[in-house]
């Protein structure tokens, strides 16, 4: 961590930069939460195996609303936790269903690998919750992707300002297949502004705001107990909290130093971004929000084998009255032709930065 950084974060410099401090110290180290990264690919039954890849997926707030139930030898019910809605910055749970989309995604991933083809029969009673059914048969001509599921431990969501090296030629190549990649001046300087003036709304508008706050985890023993939402942890950030300097009602009292460094450190992340990209779907019913997600997860594994960053910017794609006038912007200006942006993503070379805790599949069978 350099100087700067610790200046900032004794003087009440916030949470929101955790992960600015390069990770858990051993003695710090969340390792019950972190469980699930090492259990991946440990299990004999094939709807287990493919599980505990699925529960690594990228998912909104990290809320994991999954659940899954055993039926028979071969198939899985799997269903969405509506106890996990984000009422505030996902009020139709487009963006949750995004995240199921990625976890379909890697059970399909998972499956082929031990030779499985998967046939998914989305929505099959037509209610929010039951979000497919799943038939997994062995096949002697599946073709695993093997190169994929060896990128499920090291991808993440990278919440770190990116360096100022500008996207490979190849680089933006390979990614152009996932959605369209932006890298020139003009359109990267607007995308810019866009996120920034998105997250300064999500931050100034109380509910919001407090959506993020109450999901928090304060230190490795919430984060333990607890080990979803927004993990607040490492030797530093415990030190703050335990003298009062980091507290829910400090991240939303604008007045706070707490809450100004917040802003601080988002610019510096938000703003040093070489290129972005952006996925659309010509629809946006659940279908296409699911066929997103499938994608997202798909790029987020290609990101991590090629060495580039990824970190979704979902905030001017959300749908609250006070994000109307920038939802509107970005969609008339990149989805012209009518379509739904779907996700919105930062892409550069940035630091690794570590895991996020996990519930284990254990926990989410039903
Ligand atoms: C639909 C969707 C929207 C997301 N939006 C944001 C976002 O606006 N800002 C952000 O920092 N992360 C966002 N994320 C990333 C999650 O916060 C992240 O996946 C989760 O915390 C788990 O971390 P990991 O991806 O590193 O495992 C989003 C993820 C998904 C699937």
């Amino acid at each position: 961590m350099d100087r700067r950084q610790t200046i900032k974060l004794i003087g009440g410099g916030v949470v929101l930069a955790a992960s600015a401090l390069g990770g858990f110290a051993t003695t710090r180290t969340p390792h019950d939460a972190l469980a699930p990264w090492q259990k991946a690919g440990d299990y004999e039954d094939i709807r287990l195996f493919a599980l505990s890849y699925a529960v690594l997926v990228p998912n909104p707030h990290n809320r994991q609303p999954w659940l899954a139930e055993l039926i028979g030898d071969d198939e899985l019910n799997i269903y969405r936790d509506l106890s996990k809605n984000l009422p505030a910055t996902d009020p139709f749970e487009r963006q949750l269903t995004i995240g199921m989309g990625g976890f379909l995604e890697a059970i399909n991933i998972a499956a082929r690998h031990r030779g499985y083809e998967t046939e998914t029969t989305l929505f099959p009673h037509k209610t929010e919750a039951h979000i497919a059914t799943i038939k997994l048969s062995p096949r002697a001509d599946m073709r695993p992707e093997t190169d994929l599921l060896n990128a499920f431990h090291a991808r993440r969501s990278c919440k770190e300002p990116f360096s100022e090296n500008p996207l490979s030629v190849a680089h933006i190549k390979a990614l152009s297949e996932f959605g369209e990649v932006f890298t020139d001046t003009d359109n990267v300087a607007h995308l810019k502004k866009l996120s920034w003036d998105a997250f300064k709304v999500e931050y100034a508008t109380h509910h919001t705001l407090k959506e993020s706050v109450d999901l928090m985890r304060f230190g490795k023993q919430q984060i333990n107990a607890t080990p979803d939402g927004i993990d607040i942890g490492g030797p530093m950030m415990e030190a703050l909290i335990l003298t009062g300097i980091i507290t829910p009602e400090a991240m939303l009292d604008p007045n706070s130093s707490a809450y100004r460094q917040g802003l601080d450190i988002y610019d510096a992340m938000l703003n040093n971004t070489p290129a972005y990209i952006l996925l659309k779907t010509s629809g946006n019913n659940r279908a296409h929000q699911i066929e997103a997600g499938r994608n997202w997860l798909r790029l987020n594994l290609m990101t991590t084998q090629l060495g580039v960053s990824l970190h979704p910017v979902s905030q001017a794609l959300q749908e609250y009255e006070e994000m109307k006038p920038l939802y509107q912007e970005i969609h008339q200006s990149y989805a012209a032709g009518g379509e739904t942006i779907q996700m919105f993503g930062r892409l550069g070379y940035g630091p690794r930065v570590p895991q996020s805790p996990r519930w284990a599949v254990e926990e989410k069978l039903i």
